[in-house]
């Protein structure tokens, strides 16, 4: 989208037309540029009525992010975050890995009104469009390596959750490592990557995927059950149905920013129990993929003061610890292959 079509679309009202001729005296381009951006918005899935003479009006009001309503809402922890809003962008986890090289402090934040190569975990796509969502990432440096980070994912999973119910989303929950669903379909999605010697210093890339509103085309095209933050608000008799990007985005962050603190200082252990209680898949019957060995079936049991998830299977306790483990949820139990190749057993477990 080009910046001039984010420009107008700000401009625009859902209430009432402005004319072209109006919108290209303010922005001081011919009418025709003003049309051109009209079908840049139209192209990325902004719904807007064009009508002779009268103008141009959105089917629905866009609120573009913004910093200084972003840092308003976050009051006292403001100073201790760096945001910076881009229109396009590949992928905000990419772009904020080369900044962490170039020495960008902790607690840079770096979100994208469009996204054209988000990535998600164990190679996949993350799919967004204009105005669907929230794409971000922040960047948080620890003086540990990454093996001393092992709750880490679960960790921001949690603050997102935090935030997600403080918002309305009363139903959001938690899919190990760090998937945020809500009644087993997917609301939020987070892509850590981090940067740094085994013994620390680490910098770790936080990414995060937020459906806010996602089009029909683009929630039908995503190949796993997927729903959205105005859904699962809709459902939810005490909210209000429209929800606020920058409100949203800022309770977020409000969240992350002292839950990153906290797991710096005490690691995961202080937030094992609430993690638990958030687990959608505890207790349930899971086949645990990976890439590398045949799907099995198991139970899911516990998680361990490193993040690991505890399942049990075979009358065994099994930690399952690498980040390219998926979890698909399972009515009953059928299969039984060996887990050995992709879960190491706990030792002295029964
Ligand atoms: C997943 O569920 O697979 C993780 C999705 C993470 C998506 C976010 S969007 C912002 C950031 N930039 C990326 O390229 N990916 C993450």
């Amino acid at each position: 989208m080009r910046p001039l079509t984010l420009k107008v679309l700000q401009q625009l009202s859902a209430e009432k037309f402005t004319s072209g001729t109006a919108l290209a005296k303010h922005f001081e381009v011919s009418r025709s540029a003003i049309s051109d951006a009209m079908k840049d918005a139209t192209a990325a899935g902004v719904e807007v009525f064009s009508l002779t003479r009268r103008g141009y009006r959105l089917a629905q009001a866009v609120e573009l992010l913004n910093v200084e309503a972003i840092r308003t809402k976050l009051g006292q922890l403001a100073p201790h975050l760096h945001i910076e809003i881009v229109d396009s962008i590949g992928s905000t986890n990419s772009e904020m890995q080369k900044r962490a090289e170039e020495n960008a402090p902790s607690g840079s934040v770096l979100a994208a009104e469009i996204q054209t190569a988000g990535r998600g975990r164990r190679g996949r796509v993350w799919q967004s469009s204009f105005h669907s969502g929230l794409t971000f990432s922040l960047l948080w440096r620890f003086d540990k390596g990454a093996p001393q980070l092992g709750g880490l994912s679960l960790v921001v999973g949690l603050a997102l959750v935090r935030a997600l119910r403080a918002q309305g989303v009363v139903h959001a929950m938690l899919k190990w490592p760090n998937d945020i669903v809500v009644h087993h379909q997917k609301l939020a999605g987070v892509l850590i990557e981090t940067q740094g010697d085994m013994l620390g210093p680490t910098a770790a890339t936080i990414g995060c995927g937020v459906n806010i509103k996602l089009p029909a085309a683009l929630k039908s095209s995503i190949d796993q059950a997927v729903t959205d933050v105005t859904d699962c608000i809709a459902d939810n008799a005490n909210a209000t149905a429209t929800v606020s990007r920058n409100a949203l985005f800022a309770a977020l962050l409000s969240e992350l920013e002292p839950a990153l603190t906290k797991f710096n200082q005490e690691g995961f252990t202080p937030f094992r129990d609430e993690w638990l209680g958030c687990h959608a898949l505890q207790g349930e019957v899971v086949a645990v993929t990976s890439s590398h060995a045949p799907t099995v079936e198991a139970t899911v049991v516990d998680v361990a003061d490193d993040g690991s998830l505890i399942v049990e299977r075979a009358g065994k306790k099994i930690l399952l610890n690498t980040a390219e483990i998926s979890l698909r949820r399972r009515m009953k139990a059928t299969a039984r292959h060996a887990v050995s190749s992709i879960v190491k057993p706990i030792k002295g477990a029964k």
